[in-house]
């Protein structure tokens, strides 16, 4: 389990990452692929997102921009999940650009696979990682402007526990088992502690309670979204 923060270019790649921003970004990016867009494009710099999506028909394109949990103007949504409905969302392009999750993406998107992990779809991700073994996965929570998540280390700890479970020895550092251990504490009342954690209370300042409820849901949904060029994300056939 990392947090963007330690994360520096020169680190070495894992075999496979998983980029995890469970306040909202993994969880906007898998409810946006679950209603049918056609893809995600994830940039860090929100001007290029604007240039980039220029390019792209209106109706085929949705910008979705967030800074401080607030939309970002000239975009046509912030970051909630909650608005990326089939009807919003279905055969267009979803440019995004939030304060950190697609941060993280861009730190990581190096690594031979990258993969967006959420509360809401943490099996798709246990199933993958079962299924393909990677041998080095980094877990990398986005956290804010720095500093460590508690709702995304509560997410990478969901998705360890089944190997951990199977073989503790497979863990590999003590973040890992720390992860874990918060999962099994608070598995059963995630809105509870998402609304403690720094974030959460942000996201409460800003009337956003129904969002922290939607991204607390674990494995809502079946999607595993897959980077298939940097910064651009698809549905995992
Ligand atoms: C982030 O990038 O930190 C989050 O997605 C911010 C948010 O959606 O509130």
């Amino acid at each position: 389990v990392y947090h963007t923060p330690e994360l520096t270019p020169t680190d070495h790649n894992p075999d496979c990452a998983v980029v995890i921003d469970v306040l909202r970004a993994t969880t906007t990016i898998a409810t946006a692929l679950n209603a049918g867009a056609e893809a995600v494009q994830a940039f860090s710099d929100i001007n290029q997102l604007m240039t980039v999506s220029e390019a792209w028909a209106a109706d085929r394109r949705i910008r979705a921009g967030e800074r401080g949990g607030k939309q970002v103007e000239g975009c046509d949504m912030g970051n909630s999940p909650l608005l990326c409905t089939p009807e919003q969302v279905q055969g267009k392009r979803l440019f995004i650009s939030t304060t950190n999750g697609t941060r993280t993406l861009q730190r990581v998107e190096n690594a031979p696979v990258v993969l967006t992990g959420a509360q809401v779809n943490r099996q798709a991700v246990v199933d993958y990682l079962s299924q393909h073994q990677p041998e080095t996965v980094w877990l990398v929570g986005s956290g804010w402007e720095g500093a460590y998540s508690l709702e995304d280390t509560v997410c990478a700890g969901a998705i360890a526990l089944p190997f951990y479970e199977q073989n503790p020895a497979i863990v590999g550092n003590d973040e890992v088992l720390g992860a874990v251990s918060l999962y099994r504490q608070w598995q059963d009342q995630l809105v509870e502690l998402f609304c403690q954690a720094s974030h959460g209370q942000r996201l409460l300042r800003l009337d956003l309670l129904d969002d922290i409820k939607y991204c607390a849901q674990t494995d809502l949904l079946n999607v595993l979204p897959l980077q298939v060029e940097k910064g651009l994300l698809t549905l995992k056939s």
